[in-house]
């Protein structure tokens, strides 16, 4: 019954996508539909196409539409020999030429941006670049979800423009969302920040953003739902240690508890599967455990395929083959053996060429039966199928070069920095800068004519920069002084930067960290500025004429508190890595066209927290043994430079909870029982602590509205965070943790009403050491924003 609904559906959305209809059979004609000049991409079941290689499209089943995806993946692998299958299982697919199945490059990435990092995708006189938006921890600090899926379409649009001109690819191994456990991680700027429910949410806005096509998000056959481009979410699991004092990714075995594996490691992998229906998941080069990521059945066929249902593949990290091989060299393995567990575990595309080269080995050995390889070639090619690889997508027929740094994208790659940038500090309410009083500007720093810095890691080739200096030459006479560059190994070019402070009515300083300090196979080893850029700025400020402004330029958070607490520096400003446009975004924020409203995605500790513990130590709460403090905002109890979620406005905003649940009764059934739970030491227990969740089956909502008061005298965004703390007493437990968040915009002196609603069990559940998710029984806590305003919220067991 379910088969027969859903190919109804699949039919009716088929049959508005292709142009001519003929017996049945709904297939397009030429290789270059050319409804825009200049396309240039191959359909693969084209008749035309076909008789030029002097083949009878109707031999292949596989090219009948009117059959389904399922019936038409299974005639295609049928009809390859297993030599010829195993050319198809590396990112470089050979294609079977006696079939009239092309090669095809797997390999493109997207990360903020159409990139050229992948092999897939490339630029040339045709499309010169493509829009380069922020790093995504910037975007991140948004906390708005409508941007995060905006940008995903506009790249999506951008990446099908480029297939059209032959230049892109339609398999995007994008986003990154490893949780950012450590300060030091290297790659911090590809991701979404240190939270896992707000690297989750990102996760499914940029995912559905890229891959959902208008009007089919609810398809009913998830297995047939069309793909506008394919993402992929990255690094499964446990993967945040690059290159530090030595340890590498290739060789590190990250040791994690099932409780940090559920509740942090997991969690964003989890909602990008089910939330955001994500058509490929990345295993990573570490180990957890002892095991391989990729050639662990459990996290991949078990959890990803069997728990979660993914709807699409699962491909290597580049090369993990080999560096089980060679890094790990795992149970003493041979590209033979690895390919084989591999293949078994559930990883179904290798970027590399073990499998091309082993797997026939490995099945002439008897290690892997030809029905894994069967298994996984047919998840790929309903991929491509649902892409449109094999019957066009008419849809999107008419994207072309005009669609690639249009200057709406443009203006969006801007509009994302502007609401990422987080104010820091603004002593005296220095910022914004009233640009009719002044003449003169010093920019000055390491980063005062940034550009490729901008847009770090995983980029493209841009449209164009908007470098600080060029942004901040349109209001006013600049002094442009470099001071140092970001290494800042010497004080020799700090004078002139301090002459031209002197000078001027406002100083602006850019310092901070790129890619030659935190990257990918680089982890940083302290939170401090390189070399000389602290003495830099502070000898610039000590003689500057007007206010000090200082923005930096990072992804991880550095401690700077030496500015917090100067004087001389009247306002500060994280602008990440801006993208772009990011010199115009940070001056429309500094002259006030912008009033910022961005938080910080990341906890930034005090230097001396990375001298209390390694980075390869994988637990999240505290190891009083060791004396470790515990990890991001949910389980570290110290001091900060700037907490996670801090960040300042030009006004100012208050909140009042309008309505609000304040009590959630839950009737246990005979078979439902009470669930110990540890609590501290004289801490009075409830009698029935708590309950399993998976033991529930009733739903629970809770929901409130708050108003949201603009109580000072600019427009502005206001991202209001929402947190959950259990009840006090329990043992071990995260203090707090973000349950959903919305930015809003509210005009000076108006009020908004924002309401929201949660579902109890993933709202208030805890993650136990036992990796049960357990709902504890009494006086839970909501808090909005920094404990602007708490209430009680009470659960009872009945
Ligand atoms: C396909 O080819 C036929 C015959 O050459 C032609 O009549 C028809 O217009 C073509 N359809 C498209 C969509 O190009
Ligand atoms: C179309 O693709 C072919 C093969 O990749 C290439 O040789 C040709 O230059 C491309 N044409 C255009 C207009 O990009
Ligand atoms: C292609 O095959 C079909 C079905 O076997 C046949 O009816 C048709 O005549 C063939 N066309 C050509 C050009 O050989
Ligand atoms: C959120 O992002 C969208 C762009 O997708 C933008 O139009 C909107 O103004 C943003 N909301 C706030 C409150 O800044
Ligand atoms: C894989 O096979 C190709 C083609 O035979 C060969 O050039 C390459 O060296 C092989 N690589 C490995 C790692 O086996
Ligand atoms: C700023 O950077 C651009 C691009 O690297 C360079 O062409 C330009 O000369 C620089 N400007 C100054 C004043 O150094
Ligand atoms: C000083 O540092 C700059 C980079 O900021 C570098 O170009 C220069 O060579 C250094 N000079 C000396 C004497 O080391
Ligand atoms: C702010 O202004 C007050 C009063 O003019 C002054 O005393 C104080 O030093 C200023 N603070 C800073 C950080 O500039
Ligand atoms: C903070 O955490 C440490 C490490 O677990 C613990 O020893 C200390 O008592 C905690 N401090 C507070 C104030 O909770
Ligand atoms: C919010 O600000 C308004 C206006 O200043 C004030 O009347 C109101 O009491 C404030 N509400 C809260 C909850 O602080």
């Amino acid at each position: 019954m379910a088969t027969i609904v859903s190919l109804l559906v699949y039919f009716s959305i088929a049959s508005s996508f292709f142009v001519s209809s003929n017996a049945g059979r709904k297939l397009l004609n030429s290789t270059s539909v050319s409804t825009n000049g200049a396309t240039n991409f191959t359909i693969v079941c084209d008749p035309s196409r076909y008789s030029n290689i002097g083949l009878n499209i109707s031999d292949f089943a596989f090219c009948d539409s009117a059959l389904p995806y399922d019936a038409r993946v299974k005639d295609l692998v049928d009809r390859m020999t297993l030599a010829e299958k195993v050319q198809q299982l590396g990112n470089k697919a050979a294609g079977v030429p006696r079939l009239g199945l092309p090669k095809y490059e797997w390999w493109s990435e997207a990360l903020h941006g159409v990139s050229n990092v992948g092999p897939g995708t490339y630029f040339d006189d045709v499309v010169p670049g493509a829009t380069s938006f922020p790093p995504v921890i910037l975007t991140a600090a948004s906390f708005n979800e409508s941007l995060w899926k905006e940008i995903g379409q506009v790249v999506s649009t951008e990446a099908r423009a480029m297939y059209n001109l032959g230049k892109g690819g339609l398999t995007y191994w994008s986003p990154n969302i490893n949780v950012v456990r450590d300060p030091r991680w290297g790659r911090a700027t590809e991701t979404p920040g240190e939270d896992p429910y707000v690297v989750g949410a990102y996760a499914i806005n940029y995912v559905r953003g890229l891959q959902d096509v208008k009007g089919t998000e609810n398809f009913a056959d998830l297995n047939s739902r069309p793909l506008k481009v394919s993402s992929c979410c990255k690094h499964y699991a446990a993967y945040d240690v690059d290159n530090w004092l030595g340890v590498d990714r290739y060789h590190f075995d990250a040791q994690v508890t099932e409780q940090d594996m559920s509740e942090t490691f997991l969690k964003p992998f989890e909602m990008c599967v089910k939330d955001g229906d994500v058509s490929s998941v990345m295993c990573s080069y570490n180990r957890i455990n002892g095991i391989p990521a990729c050639a662990d059945t459990k996290l991949l066929k078990d959890t990803i395929r069997g728990e979660w249902d993914l709807h699409g593949y699962i491909v290597s990290d580049c090369d993990s083959l080999e560096v089980m091989v060679n890094g790990h060299k795992w149970l003493g393995d041979t590209g033979v053996e690895a390919s084989a567990q591999a293949l078994k575990a559930g990883m179904d595309l290798d970027c590399g060429v073990y499998y091309p080269n082993f797997t026939e080995s490995a099945v002439k050995q008897g290690k892997v039966k030809v029905k894994e390889i069967d298994n996984s070639l047919k998840q790929l090619y309903v991929v491509l199928m649902r892409l449109g690889f094999f019957d066009g997508n008419p849809i999107y027929n008419s994207l072309g070069k005009k669609d690639v740094c249009s200057q709406e994208h443009i203006e969006l790659a801007r509009e994302a920095a502007k609401e990422g940038i987080v104010l820091l500090k603004n002593a005296n309410e220095t910022l914004p800068v009233n640009s009719y009083k002044i003449k003169k500007l010093a920019v000055v720093g390491p980063h005062a004519n940034a550009t490729t810095a901008m847009i770090g890691n995983y980029a493209g080739i841009p449209c164009k920069f908007i470098s600080p200096l060029d942004a901040f030459s349109k209001y006013g006479e600049v002094k442009y002084e470099v001071g140092c560059d970001v290494k800042c190994p010497n004080e020799s070019l700090i004078f002139p930067a301090m002459q031209a402070a002197k000078e001027a009515d406002v100083t602006i300083i850019f310092a901070g960290l790129d890619l030659s300090v935190e990257a990918e196979s680089l982890d940083r080893t302290d939170l401090l500025l390189p070399g000389y850029q602290t003495q830099f700025i502070n000898q610039v400020a000590q003689v500057s004429k007007g206010p000090v402004i200082l923005v930096i330029l990072s992804a991880g958070g550095v401690d700077i508190n030496f500015a917090k607490n100067n004087d001389n520096i009247k306002a500060i400003l994280w602008a990440g890595y801006p993208g772009e446009q990011g010199g115009r975004a940070i001056a429309d924020v500094v002259f006030g066209h912008y009033n910022p409203g961005g938080r910080l995605p990341l906890t930034w500790y005090p230097a001396d927290y990375v001298d209390m513990l390694p980075l390869t130590s994988m637990p999240l709460r505290p190891i009083d043994s060791l004396g470790y403090p515990g990890r991001t905002y949910k389980f570290y109890n110290g001091s900060t430079v700037y907490p996670f979620g801090y960040g300042l406005s030009y006004t100012k905003f208050n909140y009042t909870i309008l309505s609000a649940k304040r009590s959630v009764d839950i009737k246990l059934e005979k078979t439902q029982h009470c669930r110990d739970l540890e609590y501290k030491q004289g801490e009075k227990k409830p009698a029935c602590p708590s309950v399993l969740i998976d033991d529930l089956d009733c739903q629970y909502d809770f929901e409130f509205e708050v108003e949201v008061r603009n109580v000072g005298g600019r427009d502005g965004g206001e991202v209001i965070l929402v947190y959950s703390k259990p009840p006090s007493g329990i043992a071990s437990t995260h203090a707090k943790q973000v349950i959903g968040f919305q930015r809003v915009f509210v005009e000076a002196g108006k009020t908004e009403k924002v309401k929201f609603v949660f579902n109890v069990y993933k709202s208030l559940g805890i993650i136990d050491y036992t990796a049960y998710n357990l709902l504890p029984s009494g006086s839970h806590t909501i808090s909005l924003g920094d404990d602007l305003v708490t209430f009680p919220l009470q659960v009872n067991l009945v």
